[in-house]
This record gives C-alpha cells, structure tokens and sequence, in this order.
C-alpha cells in the first residue's frame, strides 16, 4: 500500500498496470483545484486554451482522467519528439524555460489547478511555446493511464506540496505508488527530476527511490537549465536548503 493511499480501498498498481482499483477514493495530493484567476490570466486562458490544453474525457470527477483514455502524443504535438512530463508545473518557471532551451522536445504539463495553468498560457501569449501541452487533471491518475509505457524521456516533479505536518505526510505525491506509475511511463534509461526545499521530503524521496528496484540515482545536482521557480525562491527566503535529484530508470 502507498504512502499517498488513505490506506481504505487502493489496491496497488504493478508496473506496468493501469488505473488501481480504487483510485477515485484515495486521497489526493492537492486542495486547490478551480480558483478565480487575475482577467489577464483569464483572458490568456479563454484565448489559449483551446491550442494548449488538451480536452481530455473524465470520469469521476473533473480532475480524473477517464481510465480507458491514452493520449497520443504525436497526435497532440503534431509531430514524433522526445517527449518531458512535468507533474504540477504551477506558475510554469520550469516548464516556460526547459520548452524555450529545448524546441526539439515536447513538454506535457500535468496540473490541477486552472490558475497555474492560466498563468503559464499568460506567459505564452508574446512567447508561443508550440512544444507545450497541459493536460488539467490529477497527475497520479493521468500518469498512471493515459500514456504508453515506455513513451517519456523525462519526469519532473519540482517542489511538490510538502505536506509537512506528520498527519498530512500520506498525501505526498512522492510515493512508492507513484514510483512504480513513473517507472511505468519512463523508457529505459530515462530520467525522473525532482527538487523540494524540504529536508523531511527530500529524505523521504531518497528513501522511496533508492529502495526502489526499477531506479538508480544519477545526480544531486542542480538540473541542467532549472530555473528558480517561485516555490524554491520562497524556501531559500526563509533560509531552506534545496535538494535536487536525478533517478534513472532501469
Ligand atoms: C508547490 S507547487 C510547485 C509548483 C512548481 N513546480 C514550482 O516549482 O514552482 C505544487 C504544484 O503541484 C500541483 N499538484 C499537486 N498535486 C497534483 C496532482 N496530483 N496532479 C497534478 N498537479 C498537482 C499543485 O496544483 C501545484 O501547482
């Protein structure tokens, strides 16, 4: 059983499965989900959305990817390209700058929460980034359904929701559930990235995927082209140090 499960009905997923039994009652990684955005967010959104954000058919819920659907990514993008899958991209730093440096890959933003993803889409209105697409939906379904195995080249997950609190700790997207849903998606030899401000979880990280079979870590250092995202900016005010890393998938 995972650690982001409620420990009430989730049954595990292997591998190379698709969408655990139980999944719509787990509990979640995120609060937040709709939101008013700032008008020129909005505006960017109602003007953009429509290229960028793939309208994907959901089940139970509007932030659950329906099971049976598989996304193609050749179909989205238009084109064949080594494809990077950012899990909760927010206000986009990493995504908008990784996309900008690398036009050759696509970059798929898997995000809950619409006022990020109008944020990122306001920032594409001068800057169009035809290598991006959004998907807004729960990351841990999505991931563990709609794309093929075998298909991404890279998984980010920068600065996660840290759920600090010891009671709060099974909400955290980094889990030996969601390794083995990452594992599934990454082709050999891929890369999955992750950063975090905080101690607790990166330890944590470093606990789930170092005992985890399908990975080995390549790197604790900074991600090549990682911008400073709002996130690691607020934890470095306060005096936190970032932990960066890099577990390649066998
Ligand atoms: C703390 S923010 C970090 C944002 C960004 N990565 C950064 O470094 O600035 C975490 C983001 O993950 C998103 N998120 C949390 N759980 C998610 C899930 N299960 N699926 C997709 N996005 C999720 C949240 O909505 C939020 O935007």
């Amino acid at each position: 059983m995972s650690a982001v499960t409620d420990g009430s009905d989730r049954e595990a997923s292997g591998p190379e499965g698709g969408a655990p039994a139980g999944y719509l009652s787990r509990t979640r990684s995120f609060t937040r989900r709709g939101g008013r955005m700032p008008p020129r967010h909005q505006q960017a959104y109602d003007q953009l959305a429509p290229r960028y954000v793939i309208d994907v058919p959901r089940e139970g819920g509007s932030t659950t990817v329906a099971p049976a659907y598989c996304l193609d990514p050749a179909v989205a993008f238009g084109r064949v390209a080594p494809l990077v899958v950012e899990v909760g991209p927010g206000s986009g730093d990493a995504l908008i700058a990784g996309a900008r440096a690398r036009p050759d890959t696509d970059f798929l933003a898997l995000e809950v929460w619409r006022p990020g993803i109008g944020q990122c889409l306001s920032r594409m209105i001068e800057d169009p980034l035809p290598n991006v697409r959004f998907v807004e939906a729960d990351a841990e379904v999505a991931l563990a359904t709609m794309l093929m195995p075998g298909s991404v080249e890279e998984v980010w997950t920068y600065f996660p929701d840290p759920w600090p609190k010891r009671k709060q700790q099974h909400r955290r997207i980094v889990g030996p559930e969601f390794a083995d849903t990452v594992r599934r998606v990454l082709r050999v030899g891929g890369l999955w990235r992750l950063a975090t401000d905080i101690d607790g979880y990166a330890t944590h990280m470093r606990k789930v995927l170092d005992a985890h079979e399908g990975f080995e870590l390549v790197s604790t250092e900074r991600a090549p082209l990682r911008p400073v995202t709002r996130f690691e900016r607020k934890g470095a005010a306060v005096g936190r140090s970032i932990t960066d890393l890099a577990y390649r998938r066998l």
